[in-house]
C-alpha cells in the first residue's frame, strides 16, 4: 500500500505520517509538501531515515511535478492535508488561498483521474458549515448542514468540498471528505490559538484575546483527528462527508486561563484586542455519522489533551522557538503591533 501524503510537514499532516507509520509499518508513505511558512522538514526528522518514507518537496498546483510523482509512485491512496489554514492571513490575503485550496485539491484529484486510485481523501474543516449562534445550545452541524462560510479560508474550503464531491459524481473518482473541528497538540504552528498563548505566556508576553473571547470552538486532540481519517480511508464509504469533533466546545477565553493556569502566569497578562473581521462565533460537531458507520469515538479529554500539549512545548522549546524567532516576527507584528 502506497499513500501519498500532501501537507505532511504541517501541523495534522506530520501527526498522521507519525500515527500510520507507526501503525501499518508496511506501508509506503511519500509526504508532498511545498514547505510554506508552515511546513517545517525538521518536524519530519522521526521518519525520515524510514526506508518506507519518502520526503518530495512540491507545489500541489504544480501539475508537471504532481503528475510525475503519481506516475513514479502509483499510490492507492492520497489524503489531502496541503493547504493555507490561518483564517486571519486569509482576510489579509485571499489569493493564495484560493490557488492552493482549491486549484491545488484540482490538481491532485485529475492526476488521481489518470493514474487511478482506491481513495481521494480531502481533509476539510466544520468552518465550512459557517457559525452557530451562542443562545442555541442545542443546534450542530451536521452533515446535512448547507455549506455558509464566513472567510476567505472557509470559503476556498468548501469549494474544495464541493469539487471533490462533484469529481465523485461526475468522474466515479472514489473520494472522501472529512470536516472536522479545531484540533490542538504537538507541532501546532505557533500563529494559532492555543500554541500561541503557550508560547506568549512562556515568554511573559501579553496573550491577545480577539473581542470579547466569548467565541466558542470545538477542541478535539490531533490524534483522535489522525485515528477518523485513518478509519475513512480504510472503511469509510466513497462519496461520503464524515464530520469529526469531539463535543468539546470552549469559550476561547476559558482555553487561555487554562493555559495561564498550567503555566503558573498570571491571567494579568490577558490583553482583549480588536475582534477578527467577520469573526465565527460558535463551532460545534455533530460526529454521530462517523460513530455509527465507522465506531469512532475521541479518545483524549481536554484536560488530559492540553496538560499533554503544553508538555510537549516545554520539552520542544528549540522547535517552536526556532519559528517565532524567524519570518513570523514580521507577521506578528503586522497582525499584532497596533490591534
Ligand atoms: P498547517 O498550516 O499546519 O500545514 C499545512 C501544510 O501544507 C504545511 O506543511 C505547508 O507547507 C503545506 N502546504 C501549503 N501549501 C502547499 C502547497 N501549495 N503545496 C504543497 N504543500 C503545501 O495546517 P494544519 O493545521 O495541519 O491543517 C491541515 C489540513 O487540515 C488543512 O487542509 C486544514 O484546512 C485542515 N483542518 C485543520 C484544522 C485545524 O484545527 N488545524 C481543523 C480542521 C481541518
Ligand atoms: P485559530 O486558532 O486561528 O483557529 P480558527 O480561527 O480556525 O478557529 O483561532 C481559534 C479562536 O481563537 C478563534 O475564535 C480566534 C481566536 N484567537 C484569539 O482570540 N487570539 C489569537 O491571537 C488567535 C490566533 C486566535
Amino acid at each position: 500500500m502506497t499513500l501519498i501524503v500532501t501537507g505532511g510537514a504541517g501541523f495534522i499532516g506530520s501527526n498522521f505520517i507519525f500515527h500510520i507509520m507507526e501503525k501499518y509499518p508496511n506501508y509506503r508513505v511519500v509526504c508532498l509538501d511545498k514547505l510554506t511558512y508552515a511546513g517545517n522538514l525538521s518536524t519530519l526528522a522521526p521518519v525520515m531515515k524510514n526506508k518506507n518514507f519518502r520526503f518530495v518537496k512540491a507545489d500541489i498546483c504544480d501539475r508537471d511535478a504532481v503528475f510525475a510523482l503519481f506516475e513514479e509512485e502509483k499510490p492507492d491512496v492520497v489524503v489531502n492535508f496541503a493547504a493555507e489554514s490561518h483564517v486571519d492571513r486569509s482576510i489579509e490575503e485571499p489569493g493564495i488561498f484560493l490557488q492552493t485550496n482549491i486549484m491545488g485539491t484540482a490538481t491532485l484529484m485529475d492526476a488521481c483521474r489518470k493514474f487511478g486510485i482506491k481513495r481521494f481523501h480531502q481533509v476539510s474543516t466544520d468552518e465550512v458549515y459557517g457559525d452557530l449562534p451562542l443562545d442555541r445550545p442545542d443546534l450542530f452541524f451536521t452533515e446535512q448542514t448547507p455549506i455558509h462560510t464566513s472567510s476567505p479560508y472557509s470559503s476556498s474550503k468548501a469549494a474544495a468540498d464541493l469539487l471533490a464531491l462533484a469529481y465523485y459524481r461526475t468522474y466515479g473518482l472514489a473520494v472522501s471528505v472529512s470536516r472536522c473541528s479545531n484540533n490542538y497538540g504537538p507541532y501546532h504552528f505557533p500563529e494559532k490559538l492555543i500554541p500561541l498563548m503557550i508560547a506568549n505566556a512562556l515568554n511573559n508576553k501579553p496573550l491577545p484575546v480577539y473581542g470579547k473571547g466569548e467565541n466558542v470552538r470545538d477542541w478535539l486532540y490531533v490524534e483522535d483527528h489522525c485515528k477518523a481519517i485513518d478509519l475513512i480511508i480504510h472503511k469509510g464509504r466513497a462519496g461520503e462527508v464524515y464530520n469529526i469533533g469531539g463535543h468539546n466546545e470552549m469559550k476561547n477565553i476559558d482555553i487561555v486561563k487554562i493555559i495561564c493556569k498550567e503555566l503558573n502566569k498570571p491571567e494579568s497578562l490577558i490583553t482583549f484586542v480588536a475582534d477578527r473581521k467577520g469573526h465565527d462565533m460558535r463551532y460545534a460537531i455533530d460526529p454521530s455519522k462517523i460513530h455509527r458507520e465507522l465506531g469512532w469515538l475521541p479518545e483524549t479529554k481536554f484536560e488530559d489533551g492540553i496538560k499533554k500539549t503544553i508538555e510537549w512545548y516545554l520539552s520542544n522549546r528549540e522547535w517552536w522557538e526556532t519559528i517565532i524567532s524567524g519570518e513570523y516576527k514580521e507577521y506578528y507584528e503586522k497582525m499584532y503591533g497596533n490591534r
